[in-house]
């Protein structure tokens, strides 16, 4: 099985980091003998989107002739996800909704014609399904009696994927982590990931990944 793994944080000792390291633990129990495919947006963010890749989605002609080159970063990533059995996301919300990083990827992985269709009804996904992993940490409070801020972050991430078909998520929000400190912190995350459910994880007998990974694909 592989897992891609997905951090977004842009420091290293950070909450979100150490939430999706510990969900991808859960899922090594379960899976022991798994590959990681590492895609650590923090500390390696991925270019902006540049006037190359925006010249080739700009219509469905120049998606058919792109400019040589222009998709190669998006291919590479959308890669990773095909290759990948289960993806796990840490994120944690800024200002309102996932980092700029996280949205980067996003933006190369969204692709119409390669991940997703376009329809008079809406986007429909081209990737077959796979469970997402989504740990969120904030500093403040966006759901439950405490909230007093709008969340971006869970339905855009959500929409996001379940476009491109990845539709079995599981998000867990870590809130207030502005008053926590470390040990506290860790408590309350082993606490929501009580509720993991991994009966969504596919055994070996259902694992479909045939894709190669790119030539420097992991070990970020
Ligand atoms: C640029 C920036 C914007 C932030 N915006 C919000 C916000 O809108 N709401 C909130 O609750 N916390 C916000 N925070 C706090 C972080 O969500 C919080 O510290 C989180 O636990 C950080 O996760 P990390 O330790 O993985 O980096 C923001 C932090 C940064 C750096």
């Amino acid at each position: 099985m592989n897992i891609l793994h997905i951090d977004s944080s842009p420091r290293q000792q950070s909450h979100s980091r150490q939430f999706s390291a510990a969900i991808v633990e859960k899922l090594l129990g379960v899976a022991p003998g798994a590959d990681i495919i590492r895609r650590d947006l923090g500390a390696d963010p991925l270019p902006q989107t540049v006037a190359l890749y925006a010249a080739a989605l700009a219509s469905p002609a120049t998606l058919a002739a792109p400019p040589t080159g222009s998709l190669d970063l998006s291919e590479q990533l959308i890669q990773e996800v095909e290759a990948a059995d289960v993806v796990v996301i840490g994120t944690p919300m800024h200002n309102l909704t996932t980092p700029s990083v996280l949205k980067a990827w996003i933006d190369q992985v969204l692709r119409v014609g390669r991940t997703m269709k376009s329809t008079p009804a809406g986007k429909v996904g081209m990737l077959r399904d796979r469970p997402v992993f989504i740990g969120v940490t904030s500093g403040g409070f966006f759901t439950g009696e405490c909230a007093n801020q709008p969340d971006f972050l869970t339905p855009y991430l959500s929409l996001t994927l379940s476009s491109i078909g990845l539709k079995t998520q599981q998000f867990f929000p870590l809130q207030g982590t502005a008053f926590l400190d470390w040990e506290q912190a860790s408590v309350a995350r082993q606490t929501l990931l009580a509720a993991i459910d991994l009966t969504v994880v596919p055994s070996p007998g259902d694992i479909h990944t045939s894709s190669a990974l790119p030539a420097d694909a992991g070990g970020r």
